[in-house]
């Protein structure tokens, strides 16, 4: 029997791109989205399940546990936000949301499928995302920089709490071209502005990010645990400009 793997935001962008790789590679997938139609659309083109809701019911956590089954080989949390701003603009709300759909979302997505985690077949493997705005400061990004940095803390607690059974590792993109960064690249000038600032000069791909979160999830990975991935042409290590 196929291993499944759930994937949360797998109707569009990276998620999509993540579960037509680990297609090929033969897992079973069950995917989680809010929009029934975009993700039935996925599941029919993957041949996967999926349950519809939003992150922010708490409900919706039980119900993809019991979807998904007893055993789950692997979970991609592929669900954020990108809302950028002055500080002095953010409010309360702001914070409350992005830690809700990035943070909180993740560790209740984990904790509701445990049991099936320890279920799996050999090691099982969870996939967070977080962002080079942790590790590096980028203005406008308090609120997002916030909760992406509360998903490398959990990510890396439960990397240490869940081991040797179950493998977390986190991936940080620089911008990527998916639905979600639209209203950044919508703009041409800045898109190719930013893909400049990379010293490999572009934007990243959801097949970027897909291919390093279908390595994580398989078993060529089994010895890494614990770690954040950044997938970002050099931007957030390299100085190519003297
Ligand atoms: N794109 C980038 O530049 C970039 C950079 C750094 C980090 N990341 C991170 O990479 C991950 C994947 O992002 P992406 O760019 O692939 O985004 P995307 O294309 O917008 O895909 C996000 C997916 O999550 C689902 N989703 C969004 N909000 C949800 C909610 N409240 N409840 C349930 N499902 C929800 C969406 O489907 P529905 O709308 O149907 O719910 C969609 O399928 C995210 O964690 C993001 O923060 C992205």
């Amino acid at each position: 029997m196929s291993r499944k793997i759930i994937i949360y935001g797998g109707a569009s962008g990276i998620g999509l791109a993540t579960g037509k790789q680990l297609k090929e590679k033969g897992y079973a997938l069950h995917l989680v989205g809010r929009n029934e139609e975009a993700l039935a659309s996925a599941a029919d083109e993957l041949g996967a399940g999926f349950t519809v809701g939003d992150v922010k019911d708490t409900e919706l956590f039980g119900r993809v546990a019991e979807d998904a089954g007893k055993s789950v080989h692997g979970l991609v949390y592929a669900v954020g936000t990108i809302n950028l701003g002055a500080f002095q603009r953010f409010k309360e709300a702001d914070y409350l949301e992005d830690f809700r759909v990035n943070a909180v979302g993740a560790a209740l997505a984990v904790q509701s499928v445990l049991p099936a985690l320890k279920n799996s077949f050999g090691t099982a493997s969870v996939v967070l995302y977080s962002t080079i705005a942790v590790q590096q400061g980028f203005k406008l990004h308090a609120s997002v920089g916030m909760a992406k940095g509360a998903v490398e803390g959990l990510a890396l607690s439960l990397a240490a709490e869940l081991a040797p059974k179950i493998r977390v590792n986190t991936i940080a993109p620089s911008l990527t071209d998916t639905p979600l960064a639209q209203g950044i690249l919508s703009n041409e000038k800045m898109a190719e502005a930013i893909a400049k600032m990379h010293p490999l000069p572009r934007l990243g791909t959801a097949e970027d990010i897909a291919s390093m979160t279908a390595f994580l999830i398989s078993d060529e990975s089994d010895w890494i645990t614990g770690q954040v991935l950044r997938i970002d042409g050099g931007r957030s290590t390299l100085r190519t400009n003297g």
